[in-house]
C-alpha cells in the first residue's frame, strides 16, 4: 500500500510513511471488508460514513507538517484510522465525533491498539475543542462550506490547518495561520461526506 499508492504518488515524509506502514488498517474496517483493507479507495465504516483512501490519508497527514511534540486536533474520528496515524506522529491528539457509535467503536479500537495519546469525545467538532487549545495542526475528515472560526481560533501562528472546503465540488485545502491571517492552499479536488451540525448554519463563517 505505502510503496504503490503512497509513495509513487509523490508522498516523501518519512514520519508519515512511517506511520502508515506501522498502523493496521485492517482493525479499523468492518469484518466484511478486510479483504480490501489495503485497497487503494475509501471504504464504507456503518452509520452512512467512510474510512478515508489511504492516499488522501497520507496526503492530508503530510500537509499538516507534524512534529513529535504536537497536540493536533482531529474532527470526525470515524473509525479512528487517521487519529492513530497521527498519534504515531504527534504527542497528543483531540478527536471529536458526530455519531455516537462511530466515536465509540472507534474509542474501543484505538484502546484495543494501545494508542495512549488519543481522547476522543462525542460531539459536534464546529467549536473544536478550547479546554485543550491551541493546537499546533488541525485536520477535518468531513467537508464544511465555510472555514469554522472557532477552529482557526484554536490553532497555534504558524499552525496548519487541513480540511476538505465545499459542498459538492470540494477542494482539499491547506491553511496556514500567520500574524496578519490565513495563507491558503488549494491541493486537489476530493470528494469527503458533508459537515453536519453547525457547520450546516452558515452563520459565524472565515470566508
Ligand atoms: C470521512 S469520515 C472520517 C474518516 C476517518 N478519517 C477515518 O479514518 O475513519 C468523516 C467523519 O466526520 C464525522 N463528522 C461529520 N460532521 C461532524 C461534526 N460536525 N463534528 C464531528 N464529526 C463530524 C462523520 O460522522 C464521519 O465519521
Amino acid at each position: 500500500m505505502v510503496d504503490e499508492q503512497i509513495a509513487r504518488r509523490g508522498v516523501t515524509d518519512t514520519a508519515v510513511l512511517d506511520a502508515m506502514r506501522t498502523v493496521p488498517r485492517h482493525r479499523f474496517v468492518p469484518d466484511r471488508y478486510r479483504l480490501e483493507a489495503y485497497a487503494d479507495y475509501p471504504l464504507p465504516i456503518g452509520e452512512a460514513q467512510t474510512i478515508s483512501q489511504p492516499y488522501v490519508v497520507a496526503v492530508m497527514t503530510e500537509a499538516l507538517g507534524l512534529s513529535p511534540g504536537d497536540t493536533v486536533l482531529e474532527i470526525g474520528t470515524g473509525c479512528g484510522y487517521q487519529t492513530a496515524v497521527l498519534a504515531e506522529i504527534a504527542r497528543h491528539v483531540f478527536s471529536i465525533e458526530i455519531v455516537e457509535p462511530l466515536a465509540s467503536h472507534a474509542e474501543f479500537t484505538l484502546a484495543a491498539l494501545g494508542y495512549g495519546n488519543i481522547d476522543v469525545r462525542i460531539g459536534d467538532g464546529y467549536r473544536g475543542w478550547p479546554e485543550h487549545a491551541p493546537f499546533e495542526a488541525i485536520i477535518l475528515t468531513a467537508a464544511p462550506e465555510h472555514i469554522p472560526q472557532p477552529l482557526v481560533d484554536q490553532l497555534i501562528i504558524g499552525g496548519r490547518m487541513v480540511l476538505p472546503l465545499g459542498a459538492s465540488n470540494q477542494s482539499l485545502v491547506v491553511l496556514t495561520k500567520t500574524a496578519e491571517g490565513l495563507q491558503r492552499e488549494e491541493r486537489f479536488g476530493v470528494r469527503f461526506v458533508p459537515m453536519t451540525g453547525e457547520a450546516q448554519n452558515p452563520q459565524d463563517s472565515a470566508r
